[in-house]
């Protein structure tokens, strides 16, 4: 019998609550983070960069959260070559039970000279003095030469080797601008394997960026000239155009496995559910033809796909959507489902309630299956992620009644509860949102600016929900919500209140 030869492991390090974060209007609250660390603990991602610590308080508090509640991954925190940066990180990581240090310092000659005014020779000493430092803090160090790619070849080598002399355990090699091509990379990745004498000491790390869609590509490239660590982000958010994806890079070496001979340790069954909520918590919608996790990657609408499929699903199918954790049974539950039936499939698709929160979620089900006559797995999750609220829900949403149309002014009453008393109010507008929201303003009294609105349909369909996404600066505080509900305008409502609701909650965490 031919046996296959082992896979070689390819590390997963997640920067989704740093690099991620850094995307224009990503930022998450420390609640928020958590809870996307304990989703990467569960895709068994191993290494989770949860923040930046010297750059904020915030960031050093959520910082030191993940790193008390996460067992299972290492937690890292990000420094630049100063040493408070270096005493934030690590401080923030104290009570990690496996922690990193990742320090970081440009070394192209663009950065070099307009960023710090400084030669080849100063920048190297800071480089190997804070890897030293760092590594007084934490035995596990990772160094980055910040936009390698654009970087002379030979002090890269020469940096690299001195790093890893002076404790550094990964050596990650950034290709911070996107701007290298996937041969190039790759071929940059073989020649620091060659030309850097105890390479062997150290993991070589990826960290691709996208403005020139090729994050992915380049990754790939570099795991094929022999890099062990692939950073990413779910959804692939990130700074600018966005970090590489880690459901296609961890996707691609799995189906390829036959190409690439390697492999990660990722359970992907988690992808769909953490790629949903990294898009709660940062508003940011996954585009329905985004690769592995778009609503779209598995749909096969031509006729002839559709046959084929019918004959043979690998005709038109390199992955599985269960794969990936998309469950897509077609129709699950209606109004005649038991809360028995309603709770056996939420666990089918990896989502456990407690008593209280599946009484809450089944009550709503139960309204959402009598307007739809069909409810899917995705309404499922919809249903869930708005009814299982993660903060204090000071104001919940009892009803509303609202009038528009062709030379009506648009007119609408809102009814809120707050310990268990009703409150409620009528406004006008420029449109029914406008007087929605101007009615919850006049309930909560808290005034919010709407910065963003989007909404976008959960299943298909004219009974569809309808999944709101608002963007709101409350009291100088911005925050992302989403409502769902059949009805637009109650979305509308749901989605602005749960701001408020978050607002109020963060306040209340700070007392
Ligand atoms: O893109 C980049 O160079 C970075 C470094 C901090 C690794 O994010
Ligand atoms: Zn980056």
């Amino acid at each position: 019998m031919i046996q296959s030869a082992p896979k070689e492991r390819v590390l997963i390090f997640d920067t989704t609550l740093r690099d991620g974060e850094q995307a224009p209007g990503a930022s998450m609250n420390a609640q928020e983070k958590l809870d996307i660390a304990h989703a990467l603990e569960r895709l068994r991602v191993d290494i989770i960069e949860a923040g930046f610590p010297v750059i904020s308080k915030g960031d050093f508090n959520s910082v030191k959260l993940v790193a008390e509640h996460i067992k299972n991954s290492i937690v890292c925190g990000l420094a630049r070559c100063i040493k408070k940066d270096i005493d934030a990180a690590a401080e923030a990581l104290t009570s990690a039970k496996q922690a990193r240090i990742h320090v970081f310092l440009a070394t192209s000659k663009i950065h070099m000279e307009h960023k710090f005014k400084k030669t080849e020779d100063e920048i190297f000493q800071i480089a190997v003095d804070h890897v030293k430092y760092a590594r007084q803090k934490c035995e596990n160090i990772e160094f980055s030469p910040e936009d390698a790619s654009r970087s002379d070849k030979k002090f890269l080598y020469r940096i690299i080797e001195a790093v890893i002399k002076a404790g550094a355990t990964t050596v990650n090699i950034p290709d911070t601008v996107g701007y290298s091509m996937p041969a190039e990379y790759g071929q940059l990745i073989a020649d620091i394997k060659n030309n850097v004498p105890n390479i062997d000491k150290a993991v070589i790390s990826v960290h691709c960026h996208d403005d020139l869609g090729l994050s992915v590509a380049n990754s790939l490239a570099a795991i094929l000239n022999g890099a062990r660590q692939a950073e990413c982000t779910i959804n692939g958010i990130g700074e600018r155009a966005g970090n590489a994806s880690m459901e296609e890079i961890v996707m691609a070496l799995r189906t390829r496995s036959d190409f690439y001979g390697c492999d990660t340790n990722i359970n992907p069954k988690e992808f769909f559910r953490t790629s949903r909520l990294v898009s709660k918590y940062t508003g940011f919608a996954v585009a329905p033809n985004k690769a592995i996790v778009g609503q779209n990657a598995f749909r096969h609408e031509a006729g002839i796909h559709q046959d084929g499929m019918l004959k043979n699903r690998s005709t038109y199918e390199i992955m599985q959507p269960k794969d990936v954790g998309f469950t897509l049974t077609g129709l699950v539950l209606g109004k005649h489902s038991g809360r028995h039936a309603f709770n056996d499939r939420l666990k089918s698709l990896g989502i456990t309630l407690k008593p209280i929160q599946l009484d809450k979620a089944f009550e709503r089900f139960k309204k959402v299956a009598d307007k739809k006559k069909q409810v899917f797995d995705e309404d499922l999750v919809a249903i869930v992620e708005d009814e299982v609220k993660v903060f204090h829900e000071a104001w919940s949403f009892v009803r509303l009644e609202s009038k528009s149309g062709t030379n009506i002014k648009p007119n609408v009453h809102v009814v809120l509860k707050s310990k268990n008393k009703s409150y409620e109010k009528e406004m006008t507008g420029d449109g029914p949102i406008d007087a929605c929201y101007k009615a919850i303003d006049a309930i909560t009294k808290m005034k919010g600016q709407l910065l963003d609105y989007s909404i976008q349909s959960v299943t298909q369909g004219k009974d569809a929900l309808g999944e709101v996404t608002v963007k709101v600066k409350i009291q100088e505080k911005v925050v992302i919500a989403q409502g769902t509900s059949t009805d637009i305008l109650e979305a509308s409502a749901k989605a602005y209140l749960n701001a408020v609701n978050k607002v109020i909650a963060q306040a209340l965490q700070k007392k």
